[in-house]
């Protein structure tokens, strides 16, 4: 109340003193104006606008204002200054002269007021990159002087009135960026002095009025991302002067008119993933200024523009699935200008080793699914700046050369299902930043190179269906971010490597199947905690399963038929639930499963067996007794009554596990290892309760999250409650972090989930130190993990997940800085009966992610 009253006084004595002055009365009622819309605004940046400081007393001299002769105000200019508020309480009828105004790049809400349109000298209105809702006003028809309108990136709805095509003088008009709909009004084509007009990224529908073809001055007609339909009329080959012409995106059908040969200018050019047909006009591509050409996902067939490269511009060629036929044009050879070139999924012909020239620029060629022939020559070696190589599904004949090792940029090599033959070249190892070599359904031969060991950023090495010999090369094991390992179908032979057990990162597959691999399967397989699929069938592997396979957590689908092996099968869901057909054809399984006779214990131990009773087994008994009386004496002296009381109980409640673990004494390890939940392994707290780290010996760290107790008692809950932790447990992706299992019970419920070497993203935000270590190529990384783990619910899940909570602390980073969703549905478990229990109580789980 006070300040209103001394801010009103303040004006008073403003409007007076400028009284004085000639021709102040005008800037003191803009002066006014301007402070009441300052008052409604939240900003720090406006310091210079106040009437105490008397050198200040014309507005004209204030932050982002700029006058005329007179001291009238002419601009506003504030862009990117920090604005909170709306326009509301800008008096537009206040600013007689007003002709530009410039409030882009603010936090700017509310909606755009009608009174807009007093301000009848404006020619610049610039409202972009705010958060502005509502529909832009029909006054704007007032504003008979604007050159440009420009609302790009709000948030504005409704149609684009048609009130526009009445200001005549319109250069420039940006909409892009808002949720604008209905159809692009004919009368725009009024508009004659339009050089840019730019509705990309809304929902427009309707078609492209042929009435635009008017607009000769036009140099950027950008529509791309709407959901307009029809075709593209004739009439916008008149556009001469056009440089940029993107319609990519939308629904537009029919074929290119043929008089777009008339756009000289033209270099940025996509129609791209929208439903067009046809072939392309020759005249069209005979354009020496072409930089950016985009036609995927289209229906277009005939054969590419010969002169398309002829200008010596084109950066971006980019014409994947659709149906051209034919060979590659002439002018492509030596298109040096080139970085990206997409051409997969068309019928495209040609002998490789002939069509391609030098590219020094080339980062990015996929030729992949079409019938090119001929061999990979060794000046492909020269594309130094090459990231990506795809030639798969071709007919390439002839050796991979040695050159491609040159390619030291190389994240992608993919040339399955060709011809080639020869060996797989050693020199490939030196490829530092090579991810996925896929060389699968070929003719190589020879040994697997060692040297692919030092691949250390490799993910994915399909070398399947070819005709390797030898054995795995045990360096293998050293590519620690392999995801992916693939070597079926060869002639291997040999054992299969302890080290293998160290690929920590193989999750989506490790096939070794049909090969001629012998001896036992190493016992260090069980360390591949996060592998899904595991498939060693058609070998001669013997011997005994390792009981370690019945541990891997993520194993769900293993096939280990045809082989000569024996004994009882694994504990562990993959095992019980293998088909008859996946572990059919041994020589000696038993086990509890279907097609599998029951084991005979006795039999087993019989015959050799007795030295291993003698020799193992005694010192295991002896050595188990000395364990039990010492952790008797631990028990009984660090356990008050109450504690065994509770645990006894606890007991009784269940734990579950995804470990296939035995529960009890998965409890005990975990009672065991927290010390009874002591204080000292807690490492963090919320309002859902208490979480623990906790080294358990047989398996590894976990983290135990201890809930608070719901006393409701409410035991109709208790299903549903493990409904969902079930349903979570299916979840499987790298970048989700994983719940191993849960005990719940009246009196105490817990989740034992993947321990996260750095803790929460926030924390990590937080500390100086990691902040630092954290830098933009892991927060790449990071985004990009949450994004996968985001798209995988939400679309590869049979009923959607939503997470509903992300945020920095629900990231967890491990010891690669990758990143991990966490607290799923944590705060449903607090809140049984919120409204999104239910329909998330029945989640059936999740279809892993393929290659
Ligand atoms: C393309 O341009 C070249 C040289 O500018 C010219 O000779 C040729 O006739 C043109 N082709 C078409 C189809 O317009
Ligand atoms: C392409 O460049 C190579 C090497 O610079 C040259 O020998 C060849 O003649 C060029 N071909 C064409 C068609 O320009
Ligand atoms: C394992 O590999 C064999 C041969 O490569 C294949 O026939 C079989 O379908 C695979 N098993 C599974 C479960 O994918």
């Amino acid at each position: 109340m006070v300040t209103d009253r001394s801010h009103s006084l303040l004006l008073l004595v403003a409007v007076l003193l400028s009284l004085v002055s000639s021709g102040a009365k005008v800037s003191a009622l803009e002066a006014e104006a301007l402070l009441q819309w300052k008052a409604s605004l939240q900003t720090q940046s406006l310091h210079s606008w106040s009437l105490t400081n008397a050198s200040n007393r014309s507005p004209c001299t204030w932050t982002g204002i700029a006058c005329n002769d007179a001291g009238s105000v002419m601009e506003i200019n504030l862009p990117k200054v920090g604005l909170h508020g709306t326009l509301d309480n800008l008096s537009f009828s206040s600013f007689p002269n007003l002709t530009r105004l410039d409030l882009g790049s603010n936090s700017l809400s509310g909606t755009i007021p009608s009174t807009i349109g007093d301000s009848v000298k404006l020619t610049y209105l610039i409202l972009s990159d705010n958060q502005i809702s509502g529909s832009i006003p029909h006054e704007i028809g007032n504003l008979k002087s604007l050159t440009e309108l420009s609302l790009f990136t709000n948030n504005l709805v409704g149609q684009i009135p048609l009130s526009l095509s009445n200001l005549s003088n319109l250069q420039y008009i940006f909409l892009g960026k808002n949720q604008i709909s209905g159809s692009i009004p004919p009368e725009i084509g009024n508009l004659v002095n339009l050089i840019q007009l730019g509705i990309p990224n809304n929902h427009l529908t309707g078609s492209i009025p042929s009435s635009l073809g008017n607009l000769t001055k036009l140099t950027y007609l950008y529509l791309h991302v709407n959901q307009i339909s029809g075709p593209i009329p004739q009439e916008i080959g008149n556009l001469k002067n056009l440089v940029g012409l993107l319609l990519s995106s939308n629904l537009l059908s029919g074929s290119i008119p043929s008089n777009f040969g008339n756009l000289t200018q033209l270099s940025n050019f996509s129609l791209g993933r929208c439903q067009l047909s046809g072939s392309i006009p020759q005249e069209m591509m005979n354009l020496t200024n072409m930089a950016r050409v985009d036609l995927s996902d289209n229906n277009f067939d005939g054969s590419l523009p010969q002169q398309i490269c002829s200008g010596r511009s084109l950066v971006y060629f980019i014409v994947y699935n659709n149906r051209f036929a034919g060979p590659l044009p002439e002018s492509l050879r030596n298109c040096t200008t080139l970085t990206r070139m997409r051409l997969e999924r068309n019928q495209l012909t040609g002998n490789i080793s002939e069509i391609f020239g030098e590219y020094p620029n080339l980062e990015y060629i996929d030729l992949s699914y079409n019938q090119f022939h001929g061999e990979l020559l060794p000046n492909w070696g020269r594309w130094k700046q090459l990231t990506l190589l795809r030639i798969s599904s071709n007919k390439l004949t002839g050796k991979i050369p040695v050159e491609l090792a040159l390619l030291t940029q190389l994240g992608v090599l993919d040339l399955f299902s060709n011809h080639l033959v020869g060996e797989i070249p050693k020199e490939l190892g030196s490829l530092s930043s090579l991810f996925d070599l896929s060389l699968n359904e070929n003719q190589l031969a020879g040994e697997i190179p060692s040297e692919l060991g030092k691949l250390s950023n490799l993910e994915i090495l399909d070398l399947s269906t070819n005709s390797l010999i030898g054995q795995i090369p045990e360096q293998l094991g050293d590519c620690s971010k392999l995801r992916y390992l693939n070597l079926s179908v060869n002639y291997l032979n040999g054992s299969i490597p302890s080290h293998m057990g160290d690929l920590k990162s193989l999750q989506d597959l490790l096939d070794l199947s049909h090969n001629s691999l012998s001896g036992g399967i190493p016992p260090s397989l069980g360390n591949l905690l996060m592998l899904e699929i595991l498939n060693l069938s058609h070998n001669y592997l013997s011997g005994y399963l390792p009981s370690g396979l019945g541990n891997m957590p993520s194993l769900i689908t293993v096939d280990i038929s045809y082989n000569d092996l024996e004994g009882p099968l694994p504990n562990g869901k993959a095992f019980k639930q293998a088909s008859p057909e996946a572990i059919r054809n041994n020589t000696g399984l038993c086990g509890e499963v279907q097609g599998l006779p029951l084991c005979n214990l006795a039999k087993e131990h019989s015959g050799k067996g007795h030295k291993v009773v003698i020799f193992i087994v005694v010192p295991v008994i002896g050595l188990l007794f000395i364990l039990l009386v010492l952790f008797g004496f631990c028990f009984f002296f660090n356990r008050t009554a109450k504690n065994e009381e509770t645990k006894n109980e606890i007991r009784k409640g269940y734990v579950f596990s995804v470990w296939d673990y035995n529960g009890s004494i998965l409890f005990d390890e975990i009672i065991k290892a927290t010390e009874n939940f002591n204080e000292k392994y807690c490492i963090g707290k919320g309002g859902y309760g208490t979480v623990y780290k906790a080294e358990l010996p047989t398996i590894q760290v976990v983290v135990i999250k201890k809930l608070r107790s719901l006393d409701d008692g409410e035991s109709a809950h208790e299903e549903a409650f493990k409904n969902e932790i079930q349903a979570l447990t299916e979840i499987r992706h790298r970048n989700i972090v994983k719940l191993y299992g849960f005990c719940s019970n009246r009196h105490c419920k817990f989740l034992i989930y993947e321990y996260m070497e750095r803790g929460s993203l926030a924390s990590a935000l937080i500390s100086i130190k990691e902040a630092i270590q954290l830098d933009w190529i892991k927060r790449v990384n990071v985004i990009k993990g949450v994004a996968h783990a985001l798209s995988y619910m939400h679309h590869d899940c049979v009923l959607p997940i939503v997470h509903r909570d992300i945020s920095s602390k629900n990231i967890l980073l491990d010891s690669e800085f990758e990143a991990c969703i966490s607290d799923f549905g944590i705060a449903k478990l607090l809140k049984p009966d919120s409204s999104n229990w239910t329909t998330l109580a029945g989640t059936h789980g999740c279809i892993a992610p393929g290659k």
